[in-house]
């Protein structure tokens, strides 16, 4: 059984283990800790799945922008880490299930993500250029992805620009 919920001040250390031993390496970890202290920050969207009390995952939402005929903030989803140990069980999948109902609740129009399709358009996104959407770094159209929520209107669309904070990812 898994329980998911918001991030409390007690789930930082643990989140910072599973995102280092998810991606072998500590950016995600160092880019979680910039984005929580930084305006990009969405308290209700950095959830953890516990199994047993236990951290088995994590992922994150925040504010990213959209440069068009205006700069819009849309939802970034990154980074998205299960413990190997808990790896390929629904974990992450229940993650982004769970992200995704909040951001609607919270009207929010559109998430960017930067990830598989084979994995994310089983919640239904889509490549950004079907909306529109140009990626800052050169990247397979196939992995730059847009999930359009709700609230989608047409005026989403430009360039994703990301804060300073993904720098080093
Ligand atoms: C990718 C990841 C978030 C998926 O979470 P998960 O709980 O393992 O995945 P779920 O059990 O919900 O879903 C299984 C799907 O995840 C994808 N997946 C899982 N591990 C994967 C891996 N190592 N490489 C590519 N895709 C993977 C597959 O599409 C799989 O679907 P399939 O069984 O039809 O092949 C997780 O494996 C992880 O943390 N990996 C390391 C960190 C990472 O790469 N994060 C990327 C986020 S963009």
């Amino acid at each position: 059984m898994i329980h998911i919920r918001c991030e409390t001040l007690l789930d930082y250390t643990a989140i910072a283990e599973v995102n280092t031993l998810a991606f072998g390496q500590e950016n995600e970890a160092k880019l979680i800790e910039k984005i929580r202290y930084s305006d990009r920050y969405i308290s209700e969207l950095s959830l953890v799945a516990e199994v047993e009390n236990v951290v088995a995952a994590h992922i994150l939402f925040s504010y990213i922008d959209l440069v068009g005929e205006e700069t819009l903030q849309v939802l970034g989803l990154a980074p998205l880490a299960v413990h190997p140990q808990f790896q390929r069980q629904g974990i992450g999948s229940a993650l982004i299930k769970a992200g995704l109902e909040i951001a609607e609740l919270k009207k929010e129009s559109i998430v960017i993500v930067l990830g598989h399709p084979h994995f994310y358009t089983r919640f239904g996104f889509q490549s950004s250029v079907v909306y529109e959407i140009e990626s800052p770094f050169p990247v397979p159209e196939e992995f730059f992805m847009v999930k359009a929520l709700q609230n989608y209107q047409k005026q989403y669309k430009g360039k994703v620009v990301y804060p300073d904070s993904f720098d080093e990812v």
